[in-house]
């Protein structure tokens, strides 16, 4: 399996319980050092990089295939909270949509249809309760969480007969 954002939080977290429960973990973060710690950490793998952009996902998706195979569960945890309230800038909106929903979007594309194929996968993204409710003083972060929850309701209500299973979790800080 594979976590984005890893390194540090709830990412190294859902990476260290999985690994405990007998998981083939990839660490992938941004920061390489805290990727490189907690992959040393738990016994996982790190594969550092942007798990955002289109470049980033197929070069982690690449490398994480040619380590573990077929990759069968993408946590797609990595998110970001820029920008507070309508003094968020044009990048401040851009970086949270990139990060919170279009790294979900671009995953899904290079992961599905080789689930779909074999029948099976797990796509779980770490939301956020700001994307069931919202976050005060910050609506880039409510509006791309809800976005993100959307997706996954959408991709979940389209290939869940395909033996995909997409799962959203909502965390509340
Ligand atoms: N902490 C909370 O209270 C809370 C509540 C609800 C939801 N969340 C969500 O949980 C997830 C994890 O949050 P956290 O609190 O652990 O944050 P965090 O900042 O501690 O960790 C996020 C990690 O993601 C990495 N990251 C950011 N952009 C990346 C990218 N493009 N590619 C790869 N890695 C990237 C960062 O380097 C960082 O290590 C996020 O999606 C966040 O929105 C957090």
């Amino acid at each position: 399996m594979v976590v984005t954002g890893a390194g540090h939080g709830i990412g190294r977290a859902i990476a260290t319980r999985l690994a405990a429960e007998g998981a083939r973990v990839v660490v992938n973060d941004l920061d390489a050092e805290a990727a490189e710690r907690v992959a040393a950490e738990i016994g996982g793998h790190a594969l550092p990089g942007d798990a955002a952009t289109e470049d980033g996902l197929a070069t982690l998706i690449d490398s994480a295939r040619g380590h573990l195979g077929e990759i069968d569960i993408w946590f797609a945890n990595a998110g970001i909270d820029r920008g507070k309230g309508l003094a968020a800038t044009e990048a401040d909106w851009t970086a949270s949509l990139e990060v919170n929903v279009l790294a979900h979007v671009r995953a899904a594309r290079l992961l599905l249809p080789g689930w779909v194929e074999r029948g099976a996968g797990r796509f779980v993204v770490t939301a956020s309760a700001a994307g069931l409710l919202t976050m005060l003083g910050s609506p880039t972060y409510s509006v791309s969480k809800h976005a993100a929850v959307a997706f996954a309701e959408w991709l979940s209500a389209t290939y869940r007969h395909r033996g995909v299973i997409v799962q959203v979790v909502c965390p509340r800080g």
